[in-house]
């Protein structure tokens, strides 16, 4: 028998707000997709799943996409954190494809832990990172001439999570 989520877990607060518009959207529709796939069960809550795997797919590439264009590389600690929570998310989507469903809370359940802890620490820094860089989000775009790389230390863009 499957466990209901508890999804009150997960939710959106002003706690996890960066100020950064396109950052807060994102992860809002993160949560709301959590709290379906949550609040649903069997054939349903696993297609919600596999939107939520995709959703993080595009919420981290976008993300790496800033990261690179900022000037930090693929060998910051941003990168592995997402690379491995992906890795996991992808493996439950994989086994509960085959029937173990019942992964699929436990997943939530480890995801609203991971969650606001990221969001407020490696995503916060990286919004504050950007923000002095004179990065655009919503246009992807430098508002100003682009900073130089060399300026730009691995230590910087980790911000309040300096520890890698
Ligand atoms: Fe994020
Ligand atoms: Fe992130």
């Amino acid at each position: 028998m499957q466990t209901q989520t508890d999804i009150t877990q997960l939710q959106w607060s002003d706690a996890l707000f960066l100020n950064d518009a396109k950052t807060d959207l994102t992860h809002q529709e993160f949560i709301d997709l959590y709290q379906q796939t949550g609040a649903a069960q069997g054939a349903a809550q696993l297609d919600l799943y596999v939107e939520l795997v995709a959703h993080t797919v595009e919420h981290f590439d976008q993300e790496e996409r800033w990261m690179l264009a900022a000037g930090l590389n693929a060998g910051h600690c941003h990168f592995s954190e997402h690379r491995n929570v992906l890795e996991v998310m992808k493996e439950v989507e994989r086994r509960a494809q085959q029937g173990d469903i019942h992964l699929i809370p436990n997943m939530l359940e480890a995801l609203a832990e991971w969650f606001p802890m990221h969001a407020t620490s490696m995503d916060a820094g990286l919004v504050a990172f950007l923000q002095t860089a004179g990065y655009d989000t919503s246009t992807e775009t430098f508002k100003g001439p682009p900073p130089k790389i060399e300026l730009m230390s691995t230590e910087q863009g980790c911000g309040t999570a300096g520890h890698c």
